[in-house]
């Protein structure tokens, strides 16, 4: 029960501090569980001393406005020395600049910004410019593509779950402006083949970003240990960019990626100058205005904390982890790892059409585990970090049992979330789905939603079924519209 009632204006007078504490921790329980290994994405937790650590690094500049970098030259210093650290990691010469993100979204989003702005400076014939990004590339890129008006073209994957490079070449015309591809991408862990991409790249006088946001801090490490990882970095040097996020398996606090450009000539259209504004001439090198020190502080004290060898450890240990999950997946009836991943993230799905991966994901989310399904094909996915050290083994009991209850129980398939998300996977009509989508955010973000007293999956699923049934019946009416007008055709 809530200490405070909320009545939609700010408390007449303030409350103790102790109670609103309280009022935190309690509202907290019913969030995910991530401390005890329940999720497989959004927190990368190394231990609790690091944690402790790099909190501590990260308060020592709480109130330091990283919007000013003149004013405040300690952080100057930190991210200077992350962006070297970073670009020597990947490769990169001492030509390599760039700068601290919030996160790998931002550093997406900016270096789509400046390619278009190169591009427009330095073809004076481009019409609407575009993108070719491998079917599998993160969101962020989409999210780039809106904001920044750039049409995004996505390719297929070849039969290894990597961008097809044949099907890359075909796709290039003159309005486009950069290829990209992903070491790895988010839904399979796998790399795309950079020496190939890097081909085309000269081939067509292209630049070529490589999103490493997840992998810059992995693969690096997993090379290292002496398993197989493709050329991937600025070693390629029709590489002209590159994202690689600290938070991450950096291990930094919230907050810091970094993204990397060959050399001046593509960061220098990043920055964005105002010279007449009133309040004085300002110059800005990244998304934001206003930014805590303290991501900077936090990424520079865990990198120098880590060193190469506490990452080589880490790499080795999670990579270890990942090894006798996907055994321990491949293993069990039914369910198969997809393509190769090559380090710390993969998806897996069912090879059995009578069993309902989605039905799965429900089983286990009854047993507190946070599940990211995915669509296209039907999967579950994993990002493994060394916090599930001491998880995994009980991941894979539970998936033992909840597959075999979901076969026992076909119906389950058509019950709860599982039928919600089979469903939206599976309806043709894409535009249906998105609007339906947006409607759904639209709800959750009205004044009156005021649903949070339950647990945060559970406002999301109520919403996503009523979102799968309001869909189901609208593709209905669409699909017997359909009909109707073809059975008037031939009539
Ligand atoms: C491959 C890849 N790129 C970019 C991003 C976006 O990073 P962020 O969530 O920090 O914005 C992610 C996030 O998981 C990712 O996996």
């Amino acid at each position: 029960m809530s200490a405070i009632r909320f009545n939609g204006s700010l408390p007449l007078t303030g409350h103790d501090r102790e109670m609103l504490l309280s009022e935190m921790h309690a509202t907290k329980q019913k969030d995910a569980n991530w401390r005890e290994g329940k999720t497989w994405s959004l927190v990368y937790h190394k231990d609790q001393q690091h944690e402790a650590f790099i909190k501590q690094a990260y308060s020592n500049y709480f109130s330091e406005n990283y919007m000013n970098p003149m004013a405040f030259p300690s952080l100057r210093r930190y991210e200077h020395e992350v962006v070297r650290m970073c670009a020597n990691l990947l490769g990169g010469d001492s030509d390599v600049v760039g700068t601290i993100t919030s996160g790998g979204t931002e550093s997406i989003l900016l270096a789509i910004k400046a390619y278009r702005d190169r591009a427009r400076e330095k073809r004076k014939f481009l019409r609407r410019p575009n993108m070719i990004v491998p079917k599998t590339v993160h969101v962020a890129f989409d999210k780039a593509a809106h904001y920044f008006d750039v049409d995004i073209i996505r390719a297929p994957l070849d039969e290894n779950m990597c961008v097809d490079t044949i099907a890359v070449e075909k796709l290039i015309n003159r309005n486009t402006i950069l290829l990209i591809g992903s070491a790895p991408n988010y839904p399979y862990g796998t790399v795309d083949d950079i020496t190939a991409l890097g081909r085309l790249a000269k081939k067509f006088k292209l630049p070529l970003h490589v999103d490493a946001c997840v992998g810059g801090f992995m693969l690096p490490f997993v090379r290292e240990l002496g398993q197989d990882v493709p050329a991937f970095d600025f070693k390629i040097p029709e590489v002209t960019s590159m994202s690689v996020d600290v938070h991450k398996y950096g291990y930094a606090a919230k907050g810091a990626s970094v993204i990397l450009y060959k050399n001046m000539d593509y960061l220098k259209y990043q920055f964005v100058v105002c010279s007449d504004w009133c309040g004085g001439v300002y110059a800005s090198p990244t998304l934001h205005g206003t930014r805590s020190g303290g991501s900077v502080a936090a990424a520079w004290a865990a990198m120098n904390s880590i060193g190469h060898t506490g990452y080589v450890d880490l790499a080795r240990e999670t990579m270890s982890i990942t090894e006798k999950l996907m055994l321990g997946i491949n293993a069990i009836d039914g369910l198969e790892v997809i393509g190769n991943p090559k380090m710390t993230i993969f998806a897996y799905l069912s090879k059995d059409e009578k069993l309902n991966v989605f039905a799965v994901a429900d089983l286990m989310e009854k047993k507190g585990w946070h599940i990211d399904r995915q669509q296209k094909p039907n999967s579950l996915h994993a990002m493994v970090t060394i916090n599930h050290k001491m998880h995994y083994q009980k991941y894979l009991d539970d998936l033992r049992e909840a597959v075999s209850i979901a076969r026992q129980q076909p119906d389950l398939a058509q019950q709860g979330n599982a039928a919600m998300y089979g469903m939206v996977a599976q309806v043709p009509l894409r535009g249906l789905v998105k609007n339906n989508v947006l409607k759904m955010m639209e709800t959750m973000y009205s004044s009156e939603n005021n649903t949070f007293g339950s647990s945060l999956d559970s406002i999301g699923n109520n919403k996503v079924i009523d979102l799968g049934v309001k869909m189901l019946a609208s593709y209905s009416k669409a699909k017997n519209r359909l009909n109707g007008l073809l059975n008037g055709i031939k009539g």
